[in-house]
């Protein structure tokens, strides 16, 4: 790499030289594939369902089953200073001091952690996001979805990301965290630079921004502990001050899990545009799903596995493993690609047919074993309330122009603008 990233990595270790012919950062970066990255993933699955770049030096997981062996395995964690060519490396420290410090700065939390520190911050928050808990949230949620459809214009066409679907996502993360709308603009510049971050390969100022971004986002979190404006026995900043002063998480550990949840219930944006958009694509399963409300849950899976929001996972090897029939040797990086996983023909049948009755359909856009995503049950359960909202009001719901899919993002699947009109049946 030229970039002067943290994957400047040597091609010691390489286990199998399975796609020297593919560029797969050149095609991270491509528009066209951004926005559909379906036929072209899977003609490179056909020819093997684990892949290795010697380039980058990096292992892709495009298969179903050996991605979900692979999630499962306790062989392969989370810890990115295990990757023995990436930011931790000693040689890199030196080569690159600004993603060092960036990395190093955000790595101590639950979504970085390997057991058994990972499941010392989960239990900080878990209990708090299952699903049975969450809906007391439920009003809450109605009420920000309905203060905004009550200002959604009829008859004319307007961007569903930027009226609907970020705000909503902000708002309902900014009520869970209790978030002034003072921070509204502070907020979305810290998401905004600290999104790249997973990317895996980022451009030298990126980094700076992001640094910047971080120094400036903990300082907020930091503050909001010290001031004690929360009630330690409720919320989860109180949950988060009552680990620290118990012991259990240290002031890194608190201020970096903080931030991550905060950012991550801004991402539930994805599965309202990715889905919305699906839907109006296959009007045949809209009408299906408009007639039969009670296919709400198994429609919102399938959203998730067909246009999913969130392209890669990545593991590091804490020690060697077979994958499928590549061996991923300790300390390498290994890239689940979730657009190819969720449509692998071994295991969905008709894979690139959008069926809102499919069942069952275990996909992977949360992840799968001990890293799954913390906030799933609180992403499904906005999703159904705006959907069967939109529906109970706007008997007809039209594409008005075309989509345009984020550019800027290899890690992340969304829309920057999805153009619909509403009007009566
Ligand atoms: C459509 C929206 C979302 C998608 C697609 C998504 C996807 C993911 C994925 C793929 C992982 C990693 C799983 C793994 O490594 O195996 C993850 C982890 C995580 N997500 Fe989400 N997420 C979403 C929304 C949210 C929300 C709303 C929150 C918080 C309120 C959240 C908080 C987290 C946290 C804290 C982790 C780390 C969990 C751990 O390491 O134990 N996410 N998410």
């Amino acid at each position: 790499m030229s970039d002067g990233s943290n994957l400047e990595i040597s091609a010691d270790g390489i286990a199998a030289l399975n796609s020297p012919d593919i560029d797969w950062w050149e095609m991270f970066a491509d528009d066209a594939f951004l926005a559909s990255p379906y036929e072209k993933l899977s003609v490179i699955r056909e020819k093997a369902p684990v892949q290795f770049d010697p380039v980058s030096g990096i292992y892709f997981v495009l298969g179903y089953p050996e991605y979900k062996k692979m999630a499962l395995s306790t062989d392969m964690g989370r810890d990115t200073r295990l990757w023995s060519g990436g930011w931790y490396n000693p040689e890199n420290k030196k080569a690159d001091p600004v993603g060092y410090e960036l990395y190093n700065t955000i790595q101590p939390q639950m979504t970085n952690a390997n057991a058994p520190h990972h499941r010392r911050m989960r239990d900080v928050y878990e209990k708090a996001f299952r699903r049975t808990d969450i809906q007391a949230l439920i009003p809450m949620i109605e009420d920000e979805c309905r203060k905004i459809l009550d200002t959604l214009p009829f008859e004319q066409s307007f961007n569903f990301m930027q009226t609907v679907a970020d705000p909503l996502s902000r708002n309902i993360s900014k009520r869970i965290f209790n978030i002034p709308k003072s921070m509204d603009a502070d907020l979305a510049r810290w998401v905004d630079a600290l999104s790249v971050i997973g990317n895996v390969i980022i451009a030298p100022q990126q980094k700076q921004d992001a640094l910047k971004a971080l120094t400036e986002f903990r300082n907020y979190v930091r503050e909001r502990m010290a001031s004690g404006i929360d009630d330690p026995n409720d919320g989860f900043f109180g949950a988060t001050i009552k680990a620290y002063t118990d012991g259990v998480m240290d002031e890194d550990e608190c201020l970096n899990n903080l931030m991550t949840l905060i950012s991550g219930g801004i991402a539930t944006a994805t599965l309202l545009g990715n889905g919305l958009l699906t839907l109006l694509r296959h009007p045949d399963q809209f009408e299906l799903l408009r007639r039969n409300p009670e296919l709400m849950e198994t429609a919102i899976e399938e959203m998730l596995r067909f246009e999913p929001g969130c392209s890669f996972i990545l593991r590091v090897a804490i020690d060697d493993y077979q994958c499928g029939d590549v061996l991923i040797p300790q300390g390498a990086l290994a890239i689940g690609l979730v657009t190819a996983i969720g449509r692998d023909p071994r295991t969905y049948k008709d894979p690139d047919r959008f069926d809102v009755t499919r069942y069952p359909n275990p996909h992977v856009v949360f992840g799968v074993g001990a890293h799954i995503c913390i906030g799933k049950a609180l992403v499904r359960l906005t999703a159904r309330v705006l959907f069967n909202a939109l529906m109970d009001r706007f008997g007809r719901i039209e594409l008005a122009g075309e989509p345009e899919w984020w550019k800027h993002r290899a890690d992340q699947h969304g829309l920057n603008a999805l153009p619909i009109t509403l009007g009566n049946a």
